[in-house]
């Protein structure tokens, strides 16, 4: 028998019980007659004593104990003089009787502990080590916790999981694929699916009615924080459904996963549209822990001979409550913040609300007091505070509000991640133009159909066309978003017409869903969950990465696996594949 109990069990409870525990070296000390091992597994650290008086040859044989030793002990629970409550098991150690090493190891590479020495790149590497920390393998373990509530959630209503192939025809979902050859058919590809889109509409016309999956997808896009190439999505489709019952059976997915997981009651998700989303935080996901909305100072500004917000089609303000207090030297850095190329604005413009109700500017040469008083009451700012103002082309100043915003906010402490603000943001635009091709794109996907009433402006204004899709936002980030789809085989043909499909290209594509759609395709709709961003978000981390057990660095590259990498001349000879090109 390796173990009676693991290394986060025993308890002052068990003091005098003869037990066996396994597990890895985490560290040894040696003082005088006494040696000290830290044993570790999966649930916890226990410590093992080993006393010269009691035992000489086996404390020689414990000092030959190295970092990630795989050891079997035996041994006596016993009360611990100088006890560590900083552990579940720190009131007792082990007086060890045996001691039997079941594999030696190397030096890791780095230290496994909560904090470690290692680097990215090392870590990487050594995944299965970095595993072995505690701070990562709980990410892990609340990964199964939120998968788990996300089954019970759906199978208590009803929902059915279903696989969908792996090897499939390409999915428009706006990245591109990763494609695989298939030495069967040379010169063809497969393709992994970006999203399982396409089955799980078909899987409502063949009456499956409520489907789940947790499912991977690929997307070979550029790399950030919160994207990996391949990652995970809690997709579902529904069947006889309209927008609102979506929205409402995971709108209680989520609570059901906050109160579940985190302890958190999450109250009813407000609801904002993608307009409303734009013109007050200029962000379709915007981040709602914080109000800061935008105000529209363009009238108010114009026609003082102030030049740069005379030419700009809008002007913006925010107010930073309790900045006037910022320093020249603050205002310097936070103006060449917006300049920066991420960012890009020409310069910021900003206005101390003073104590004594008067106020101090960047532009006092053109606006007098009253005109800063009327900014200010737009602005709903009190005397402390300070406006930040940027102007330009709309659409381009909402933008770089935006990250001003976010920026403030993450300054000012409001961007706490121990707080949780969910929304839908609802009405997304059906297409969005592209600037070069000048060709109209889905800005979901294909099959999300307009609003009924919107229909007519395909002919004619297809650009304001508004969708039947959502977004799920939790403190700023993308968490899911889905639509109502197209069921009517007219209307889904019209819709590839728009987006610049020839009717053989839709065919080639898409014919046989346009075909699964002349044998009774029910009204359906249905939503994706990224489970990683998910996962992260609960775990207070900004990168998906390490809730990943093996994820893929910014390159897209698997560090430990050392993939990709070349194959074999003969591999590519059979997959019909020559490199060269001819
Ligand atoms: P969408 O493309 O919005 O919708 O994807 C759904 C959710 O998946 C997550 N996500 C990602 N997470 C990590 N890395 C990535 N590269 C990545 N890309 C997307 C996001 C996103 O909100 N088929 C539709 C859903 C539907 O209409 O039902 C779809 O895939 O959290």
């Amino acid at each position: 028998m390796f173990r009676t109990h693991h290394c986060g069990q025993l308890r002052i409870t068990d003091v005098n019980k003869t037990i066996t525990l396994s597990g890895w070296v985490a560290k040894r000390r040696d003082f005088g007659g006494l040696t000290f091992v830290d044993l570790r597994d999966r649930y916890g650290i226990t410590q093992l004593s080993f006393n010269e008086e009691v035992n000489a040859d086996l404390i020689q044989h414990a000092r030959q104990l190295g970092r990630e030793f795989v050891i079997k002990i035996e041994g006596l629970v016993t009360e611990r003089s100088n006890k560590n409550s900083k552990i579940p098991t720190g009131d007792i150690e082990i007086v060890v009787h045996s001691l039997q090493v079941l594999n030696v190891s190397l030096t890791p590479p780095f230290t496994i502990e909560e904090n470690t020495d290692g680097g990215d790149d090392i870590r990487m590497q050594y995944r299965y080590l970095d595993l072995r920390r505690e701070p990562v393998r709980n990410n892990l373990i609340l990964r199964h916790q939120v998968a788990k509530h996300v089954r019970q959630y759906l199978d208590q209503l009803d929902f059915i999981e279903v696989e969908t192939p792996v090897l499939i025809k390409s999915t428009p979902e706006g990245a591109r694929d990763f494609v695989v050859p298939s030495r069967m058919n040379p010169g063809q590809f497969y393709a992994l699916p970006q999203s399982p889109q396409t089955f799980k509409q078909l899987l409502m016309v063949s009456g499956f009615d409520k489907y789940y999956q947790i499912v991977k997808c690929f997307r070979d896009e550029d790399l950030r924080a919160d994207r990996q190439p391949e990652f995970t999505q809690i997709d579902c489709e529904l069947s006889f459904v309209e927008q609102e019952d979506i929205l409402r059976i995971f709108e209680g997915l989520v609570q059901h996963l906050f109160s579940q997981v985190k302890g958190v009651e999450i109250v009813q998700l407000p609801r904002i549209t993608y307009d409303e989303a734009m013109t007050w935080y200029g962000n379709d996901k915007p981040d709602i822990r914080f109000e800061m909305k935008f105000n529209y100072l363009t009238e108010l500004t114009k026609g003082k001979n102030f030049p740069v917000f005379d030419a700009a089609e809008t002007v913006l303000g925010i107010c930073a409550t309790g900045c006037a207090t910022y320093t020249r030297k603050q205002l310097d850095e936070l103006t060449e913040w917006v300049k920066r190329p991420q960012i890009g604005a020409k310069g910021l413009v900003y206005v101390f609300c003073q104590a004594d109700g008067t106020f101090k500017s960047s532009v006092d040469k053109f606006y007098t007091q009253e005109d800063l008083a009327e900014w200010a009451k737009v602005c709903n700012a009190q005397p402390g505070d300070l406006l930040l103002l940027l102007s330009g082309d709309t659409k381009k100043v909402q933008k770089q509000m935006s990250e001003l915003r976010l920026e403030m906010g993450e300054r000012l402490g409001y961007r706490d991640k121990t707080v949780f603000k969910a929304l839908w943001v609802l009405d997304f635009p059906l297409l969005e133009r592209d600037e070069e091709s000048g060709r109209w794109h889905a800005m979901h996907h294909p099959f999300t159909s307009p609003k009924p009433s919107d229909i007519p402006l395909l002919d004619t204004n297809p650009g304001d066309i508004k969708a039947n899709a959502y977004d799920l936002v939790i403190n700023g980030v993308e968490i899911g978003g889905g639509s109502i789809r197209i069921f009517d085989k007219q209307l889904q043909a019209k819709m590839f017409k728009t987006l610049g499909f020839t009717d053989e290209e839709a065919r080639y594509q898409f014919g046989f869903l346009m075909n699964a759609f002349e044998y009774g395709a029910p009204p359906h709709g249905g939503i994706a969950l990224g489970f990683d961003r998910l996962c992260s978000l609960f775990g207070g981390a900004d990168s998906i990465r390490d809730f990943i057990a093996f994820p893929k660095n910014n390159q897209g590259r698997d560090m430990m696996i050392d993939a990709p990498s070349t194959i074999h001349s003969q591999q590519l000879n059979e997959l019909g594949i020559n490199l060269l090109g001819n």
